[in-house]
């Protein structure tokens, strides 16, 4: 059976995507890369690993709708079964969203901190516990059911770089395992409840 063809959105350094293009049992096909921004880092670790790569840029078109339409225009091209969100900054619509499965990769126990600014969040709060939640993706901003989760303490001298830099180590293990589960059909969703099987 052909392997679930997945696209990877993303706007800055890639470092998730990484750590997909990196695993070795991810079970599905990384088959485009596109960014909201040119400047992306992660597209030139797309490049590397002899993925496509793309960008659609929210001030080449006239407004947020036309600009939406073109992505998904080149994501649809690609035929996926699963659409990731590592490090998208941009919010998409409930037609997008429900297009494909799309899951997205924050960095707080969700629904602590949603929004753009998590881990400085997370340290203006005061909170002992962060951490990292992959999540599918629907119409409400980081708000979609919740596949999994993994905790990061928050130590005492802690800065915002600090926090997010052991958060991002978790994001970076625990978004291949979602994916992977998810590719191996492992992941039952029921409302808001979601169950991932044993491999
Ligand atoms: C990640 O830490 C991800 O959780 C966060 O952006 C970073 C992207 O890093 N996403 C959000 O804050 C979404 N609300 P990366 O480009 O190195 O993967």
């Amino acid at each position: 059976m052909a392997k679930p063809r997945i696209v990877v959105l993303i706007s800055g350094s890639g470092s998730n995507l990484q750590a997909l293009l990196d695993s070795p049992d991810l079970g599905g096909e990384i088959v485009l890369v596109a960014s909201d921004t040119p400047d992306a880092g992660g597209l030139a670790r797309a490049v590397d690993a002899g993925v496509p790569a793309t960008s659609v840029r929210l001030a080449d078109h006239p407004d947020r709708r036309t600009w939406e339409a073109a992505l998904q225009d080149q994501v649809a091209a690609v035929r996926p079964d699963l659409v990731v969100l590592a490090g998208f900054m941009k919010i998409l619509s409930g037609t997008f969203v429900s297009t494909w499965p799309t899951v997205n990769v924050h960095p707080s126990l969700l629904p602590a901190f949603a929004g753009a600014h998590a881990p400085a969040d997370a340290l203006e709060w005061g909170v002992k516990v962060s951490g990292v939640t992959v999540h599918y993706v629907d119409e409400e901003v980081d708000h979609g059911p919740i596949i999994a989760q993994r905790a990061v303490p928050v130590l005492d001298d802690d800065t915002v770089a600090t926090l997010h830099g052991r958060i991002q180590q978790q994001e970076h293990i625990l978004l291949p395992e979602v994916v992977a589960a998810i590719c191996a059909g492992r992941v039952t969703r029921t409302g808001r409840r979601v169950t991932i099987a044993p491999a």
